[in-house]
């Protein structure tokens, strides 16, 4: 995947370079990650990227004129790229994005800065993303989420493909409790089935305990949730399992 950021601050993502996920995906060659500084698209000698809004206000915009001539060249050299403005205002990441994402043979990364961008970049992007209902002060840690979320999926990058189908959101179920030795922690045991060696039984625990957490934790990932046989089961044994704790309160 050919990734592409157009950002003012250029050092930061020079940074993400060297680290986890996004050094080994660029290792094995399974990423391009191409950084751009805005400044090198501006045209005027002081390298001017952002302006005062019209109908006055505080906070500065960030210009149109660079970004759309930086959208344009990148593409001009590199070819055809999906391109997804950072910003507070976009669809919020979830895991059908960075599914949708990681599919892309090459992605344009344009974080909003300051009071944001000119209204007419809009036109000129494929997609509003943001990270979640609050503000940060800009948009370049927003990018590195969604690219690490999105690069992991790359076939490859993780090199343990089956993780990634277990995994908590990609069948809306939260993960399964985890544990390592000791055995025993401050009389706290490990669950006696995960030590039998059942393979089939450990998998059913697992489930069960997925469809537990999700529950009791993210019922309305549930509520989107198509059910096979198994799950149904499972679903209704929780059901009994709740049933009996809420009579017991009401006996005393
Ligand atoms: N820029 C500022 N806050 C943001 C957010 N929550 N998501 C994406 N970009 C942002």
């Amino acid at each position: 995947m050919d990734i592409h950021i157009i950002t003012i601050f250029p050092e930061f993502f020079e940074q993400a370079k060297d680290f986890g996920i996004f050094r080994i995906a660029i290792k094995e060659k399974l990423i391009n990650f191409n950084i751009h500084n805005l400044r090198d698209y501006t045209t005027d000698r002081h390298k001017t990227t952002d302006d005062s809004p019209y109908g006055g206000g505080a906070g500065m915009v960030m210009k149109i004129e660079p970004v759309a001539k930086a959208i344009k060249s990148i593409e001009e050299e590199n070819g055809p790229s999906y391109k997804i403005l950072i910003t507070p205002q976009g669809k919020t990441l979830n895991a059908q994005v960075t599914e949708f994402l990681s599919k892309k043979g090459s992605i344009m990364l344009i974080p909003a800065h300051y009071e944001g961008i000119d209204e007419r970049v809009e036109k000129s992007v494929d997609m509003e993303l943001s990270i979640g209902d609050y503000v940060l002060s800009g948009g370049e840690i927003p990018s590195l989420v969604i690219l690490d979320a999105t690069v992991r999926l790359i076939p490859g990058v993780l090199g343990n493909e089956s993780s990634l189908n277990e995994e908590s959101f990609s069948q809306l179920l939260l993960e399964y409790p985890q544990y390592t030795r000791p055995e025993t922690f401050e009389e706290e045991k490990v669950p006696e089935v995960l030590l039998s060696g059942n393979h089939e039984k450990i998998r059913q625990w697992r489930l069960k305990e997925s469809m537990r957490r999700t529950l009791i934790k993210r019922p309305d990932l549930l509520l989107q949730k198509e059910f096979n046989r198994e799950e149904l089961k499972i679903l209704r044994e929780l059901r009994e399992e709740i049933n009996k704790v809420i009579e017991d309160i009401e006996k005393g």
